[in-house]
């Protein structure tokens, strides 16, 4: 994610673009910059770090006025944050800029031709291969810059929401996006272009939401005109009148970013997928493993380090890593790790998993297996973070900034980051057939899918909460995949409606905790009808009888669980290693319903912060 905004009118644009910069910062906010025409030339300014900085850096120099101007606050996926890589980024000529939210997923191979073609490159984004090969079009085709755009557009795999400016057509605007938003505000003879409509709702009420595939080409004192990048056909524009307010737009229309950040799982593990995972071709390409794998082929364990979610995440990642490769895999939470004078080989490979990327226990955990020489794999949300640093290699999860507090979409994508790990080693060393990889890499291409009809319970979801708010305490329960599941659920619940709740080995109910069973004891029950599925039913049974109320999550379609349950949340059915991206869903939902409706700051829960920096 990342926040553009583009102004062309009549005012002066840097004001505009600056403030519309941080109602956007939200959405990203490792580095930043601005390109401002003053109506001879174009200025660029640069900086790592947040639109506060920008201005700071705008104050040194001599004042502008300029009647256009394009802004991002960028969310990196492609180059760490830094005043390089931070965008408008320029073409090699000086001609163009472009602003660009999303990923290129091809930008090697068009970045390696363009070198061919003599370019030359000075960030390490996917964007500035954009830019550049926008360029190269219009020098080759000799076609104005919407063509161009299109043209380029047409060869690129990916996603994105951008604006270009030309300085030599210095009153256009163009606009394009696939995968990610873009709304151009329509004002008296001025145009805003933005990720969402925040930077501009102040000066106009019209807008239009660019559609899929669509180009805006943006003319002050003319009309906007819309083509399809497909065929450079044109497509009629469809003009809004805005009613949300600020805030309301800065959730996407939500009430809380964390019911956002919900929804938004579906995109968010699609875009960690997209570039890795190439199902119809068999092939994972991760980088990170593709020149380190015989690290990993020739470990004796795999350690991995976490906290919170993160370490709900590692368990996950214990059963889905042996079950795939058959290497051994410990899981420990990063602060007593830290503390215990673990046990630590040279040819140990230890996984670092941290949302945040800034965690002290985590980062300390770090420390001490490289002091003992094991090779460090990190997998963190936030490029440039100092886990992403001091780690030997690693993977982003491409989830986009995590705002609420409780962790939803990077537990997703966590997950499917170690499913692409599993799925690439396990084939590599062949503890996974052929045809099972081929079948689990095309199942995990179908989890978006999946998890957008779990989201449409969502309804429903909301009146089971209502049941259950008025709960002092609350058991949660799964089995094999589920157990993780088990405790993440938990760890929601408690963490945002302070409903005390505890994750268990279905199991385990007979060795103490079915002492707690009476009709107040609430009990979650993940019942998919995976592993261990009669088992589970046993041990519903076993809570029925002593009046028990329970919330089962069962797979669609299921009559046995749904006979003895007071209520069921379905989801699709998947291959037991994939259950946990699914299952987790309804429980996300569930603990948000609940604490809404119990009053709780849910976006915020007292005593709590987003990322752990301190012991
Ligand atoms: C999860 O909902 C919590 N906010 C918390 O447990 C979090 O997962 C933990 O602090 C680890 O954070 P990290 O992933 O950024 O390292
Ligand atoms: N992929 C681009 C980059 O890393 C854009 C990232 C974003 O959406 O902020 O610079």
């Amino acid at each position: 994610m990342c926040g553009i905004v583009a102004y062309i009118g009549n005012k002066q644009a840097q004001p505009i673009v600056i403030k519309g910069l941080k109602r956007l910062e939200y959405r990203g906010y490792d580095s930043t910059g601005i390109s401002i025409y003053n109506g001879s030339a174009l200025h660029t300014l640069k900086t790592k770090g947040k639109v506060s900085d920008l201005e700071a850096l705008i104050a040194q120099h001599p004042e502008q006025k300029a009647t256009l101007a394009l802004g991002h606050t960028r969310w990196a996926t492609h180059g760490v944050p830094n005043d390089t890589n931070a965008h408008p980024q320029t073409s090699n000529s000086g001609n163009l800029v472009v602003v660009h939210n999303g990923i290129i997923e091809n930008y090697a191979s068009l970045k390696k031709e363009l070198i061919h073609r003599g370019f030359t490159f000075s960030s390490d984004t996917d964007t500035e291969v954009l830019v550049n090969l926008i360029e190269d079009v219009q020098q080759q085709q000799g076609v104005k810059l919407g063509q161009a755009v299109q043209i380029a557009l047409s060869q690129v795999i990916g996603a994105y929401a951008i604006v270009v400016f030309d300085r030599r057509k210095p009153n256009e605007l163009v606009a394009a996006r696939l995968g990610s938003p873009l709304a151009i505000g329509i004002g008296e003879n001025e145009f805003f272009v933005a990720s969402d409509a925040t930077p501009f709702i102040e000066y106009t009420k019209e807008a239009i939401y660019l559609e899929e595939e669509h180009l805006a080409i943006i003319r002050v004192g003319k009309s906007i005109k819309i083509r399809k990048i497909k065929d450079d056909s044109l497509a009629e524009p469809y003009v809004e009148k805005l009613q949300m307010s600020l805030e309301n737009i800065q959730k996407g229309g939500y009430d809380h970013f964390m019911l956002k950040e919900i929804f938004e799982q579906p995109k968010a593990i699609q875009d960690t997928l997209r570039g890795r995972l190439l199902s119809d071709e068999g092939v994972i390409t991760l980088s990170s493993l593709r020149e380190h794998d015989n690290r990993f082929l020739n470990a004796k364990r795999i350690l991995i380090v976490a906290c919170g979610t993160s370490w709900h995440a590692g368990l996950v990642a214990e059963y889905l890593l042996e079950d795939f490769t058959r290497i051994p895999v410990e899981v420990e939470y990063a602060s007593e790790f830290r503390y215990r004078n673990p046990i630590i080989y040279p040819d140990d490979v230890v996984i670092a998993i941290s949302q945040s990327g800034e965690t002290a226990d985590t980062i300390a955990a770090i420390n001490i297996a490289k002091e003992k020489g094991a090779f460090i794999y990190g997998i963190c949300n936030v490029v440039g973070s100092t886990i992403s640093r001091i780690t030997d290699t690693g993977c982003y999860t491409h989830a986009g900034p995590e705002i609420g507090v409780a962790s939803t979409k990077a537990f997703t994508t966590q997950i499917t980051v170690i499913s692409l790990i599993g799925l690439y080693l396990g084939k590599a060393n062949g503890t996974l057939s052929r045809s099972q990889y081929q079948e689990y890499l095309t199942e995990l291409s179908t989890l978006p899918t999946k998890v957008e009809q779990i989201l449409a319970s969502q309804t429903f979801i909301e009146e089971v909460a209502t049941s259950f708010k008025t709960a002092q305490n609350c058991i949660y329960l799964g089995r094999g995949y589920n157990f993780p599941v088990a405790l993440e659920g938990a760890l929601k619940l408690k963490e945002i409606s302070y409903i005390h709740a505890e994750g268990y080995p279905a199991a385990e109910m007979k060795h103490g905790p079915i002492a707690l069973i009476d009709k107040e004891m609430p009990v979650v029950v993940i019942a998919t009808k995976k592993g261990y599925y009669d088992k589970v039913v046993s041990n519903i049974q076993e809570i029925k009888s002593r009046e028990g109320r329970i919330i089962a999550i069962v797979s669609e379609g299921d009559t046995q669980v749904k006979a003895l349950a007071d209520y069921c949340l379905e989801i699709p059915d998947a291959s037991e290693p994939f259950i946990p991206i699914l299952s987790t869903i309804p429980l996300q939902l569930l603990s948000y319903y609940i604490a809404v409706q119990r009053g709780c700051n849910v976006d915020q829960p007292r005593n709590l912060a987003k990322s752990v920096t301190v012991e």
